[in-house]
């Protein structure tokens, strides 16, 4: 499927965000080790490039879920890859590429829950607050959009697209 022209957001523009989201984040874990539990594999680029920019100490562990539409109104989410570092006592960060209907983080949230960590922070670059379908709000939000699919910097139309350095809007068919 093609993608929009123009970018929706520039390389550019979102380094710039993100920055902003590393200082911001980075700001409220100070004197703390927070662990940045990076959602595979949508928020590879964006997990990588904001713990770059942390200047807190961070432990980086990933979790990996896949969502299955299902044919009955309610999706379900299964944990592939739990993380690999004890989160018990600990401040997680869970770092997302985007919120959508908010069923994936919320069962990310709730199997890092039962582990005991002390704290558990959402951030995610992209939100898109008309299609939630599970009450949830994030700590840290880098842009809020629109219901368009986007892909781009780590973000996917079957396995495609991850490797763009933006985001840009895939066309649907007319
Ligand atoms: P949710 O469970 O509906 O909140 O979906 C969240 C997951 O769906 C995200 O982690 C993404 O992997 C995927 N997703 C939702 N919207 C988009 C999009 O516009 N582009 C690419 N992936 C998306
Ligand atoms: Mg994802």
């Amino acid at each position: 499927m093609p993608l929009s022209d123009a970018p929706l957001f520039t390389a550019e523009a979102i380094q710039r965000r993100v920055a902003q989201l590393a200082a911001e984040v980075s700001r409220d874990f100070a004197g703390r080790d927070p662990i940045a539990i990076i959602v595979l594999k949508g928020a590879l680029h964006f997990g990588s490039d904001l713990t770059r920019q942390m200047n807190v100490p961070v432990t980086i562990d990933f979790i990996r879920a896949k969502s299955y539409a299902g044919t009955r109104s309610q999706g379900t989410v299964e944990i592939l890859v739990p993380p690999s570092v004890p989160l018990q006592g600990r401040d997680v960060i869970i770092v997302e590429d985007i919120l959508d209907t908010g069923r994936t983080a919320t069962a990310i949230q709730e199997r890092l829950l039962s582990e005991g960590p002390s704290s558990v922070a959402f951030c995610t670059l992209f939100d898109k607050p008309s299609r939630r379908e599970l009450e949830l709000k994030a700590d840290y939000v880098g842009f809020t959009i629109e219901e368009d699919f986007v892909v781009g910097y780590g973000m996917d139309h079957d396995e495609q697209y991850r490797d763009l350095p933006e985001v840009y809007v895939l066309k649907t068919p007319e």
